[in-house]
């Protein structure tokens, strides 16, 4: 199957292995294992932030984040679609004991008067306040759209003013700084605490990072430990992370072009694919628009030898670029795909 699910389907290359392979390991938990300490010395550098913790997915990282920023019965303001709101299991209630209040985007992005209306100054009454602002960049659920840097500024200093702290979930930060020419640090500046994940488009079996001032992460420890993600030779796995950095940063240029190109050929053979929407290594396809079920479209596809996968929109399916899918792969799929589906549509 060419398996565009999601860009967590990479397996790792032989380079990587051989990374692994080779790692000087010892035990993380005692802050000793050095191939952990590199990785977060320079996750910390690359996301533009003192210092960095290495954790197991990042679900964790953001959930970590949450804790650190906030009380139980704060307000957490996070766009509707988030993946903090939609995927992490209710853990901003579970974990931080957060109300979560969801504005609703576009592309995933919302602007300094959406921010300015959820975040009405405490009286003496009422104390119920929003403490925390998450953005997400690039966003998932919208298939992987970006921030422009100046909407990001706008907005975190619209948050600062109000007194919000602030974190950025950049599972894939390195594709919007990729896609939008800005140097991850920037990006990753504005933000109080930043998590990057290192097992989707930077091709790591597992891992993620979370970021931000040296005082912060030393808080984050603790958490670490209560989650159970403290763990022992790490380094096996950061070597991964190392080996990400160095070899797998500048190729996402590739993964977007084959989403565009993807996209394109699927709108030439006159599948409902909005070009405008391709940012990164996302292609949604509008499948109800064809008149199709899904699901059912779903399982046609698989029968043809394509992996998709759906996403939070009613009828919309998503394809995702990655380490493990070749430009060969893109042109089978730019066949098939219409293949499938344009002649059940028609009928
Ligand atoms: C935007 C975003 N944040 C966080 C995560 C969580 O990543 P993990 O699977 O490492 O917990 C994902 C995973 O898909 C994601 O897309």
């Amino acid at each position: 199957m060419i398996d565009l699910r999601s860009d967590t389907a990479t397996r790792p290359t032989e380079g990587m292995r051989a990374a692994i392979a080779a790692a000087v390991v010892a035990d993380e938990q005692r802050r000793e294992d050095p191939t952990v300490n590199e990785l977060q010395e320079r996750a910390a550098a690359l996301l533009g932030q003192e210092a960095a913790l290495f954790l197991p997915t990042a679900t964790m990282a953001n959930q970590i984040a949450l804790k650190l920023h906030t009380r139980p019965g704060d307000v957490l303001v996070a766009e509707r679609l988030a993946h903090v709101v939609i995927y992490e299991y209710g853990g901003p209630a579970a974990h931080a004991g957060l109300m979560v209040e969801a504005i609703e985007g576009q592309a995933g992005r919302f602007g300094v008067a959406e921010v300015e209306a959820v975040t009405v100054p405490s009286t003496k009454v009422a104390d119920q306040r929003a403490t925390l602002l998450a953005l997400e960049n690039t966003h998932n659920a919208s298939g992987g759209r970006c921030w422009p840097l100046a909407e990001l500024r706008a907005v975190t200093g619209a948050a600062r003013e109000r007194g919000l702290a602030t974190h950025l979930d950049g599972a894939r930060l390195l594709n919007a700084a990729i896609a939008t020419g800005v140097a991850p640090a920037e990006i990753g500046g504005l933000f109080d605490t930043v998590t990057l994940c290192l097992s989707k488009g930077l091709g790591c079996p597992l891992g993620a990072l979370l970021a931000g001032p040296a005082a912060t992460m030393e808080r984050a420890w603790r958490e670490k430990h209560l989650f159970g993600g403290a763990m022992r030779q790490a380094g096996i796995v950061a070597a991964a992370g190392v080996y990400a950095l160095d070899h797998h940063v500048e190729r996402l240029a590739e993964d977007h072009a084959r989403a565009r190109r993807l996209a394109e050929g699927w709108h030439r053979a006159g599948l409902p694919v909005d070009l405008d929407q391709v940012e990164t290594n996302f292609v949604q396809l509008d499948l109800g628009a064809l008149g199709l079920e899904r699901e059912h479209a779903l399982a046609l596809l698989r029968e043809a030898g394509v992996g998709l996968s759906s996403t939070p929109h009613p009828g919309v399916a998503r394809a995702v670029t990655h380490l493990d899918v070749s430009d060969e792969e893109i042109d089978r799929a730019v066949g098939l795909v219409p293949d499938a589906l344009l002649s059940r549509a028609a009928a």
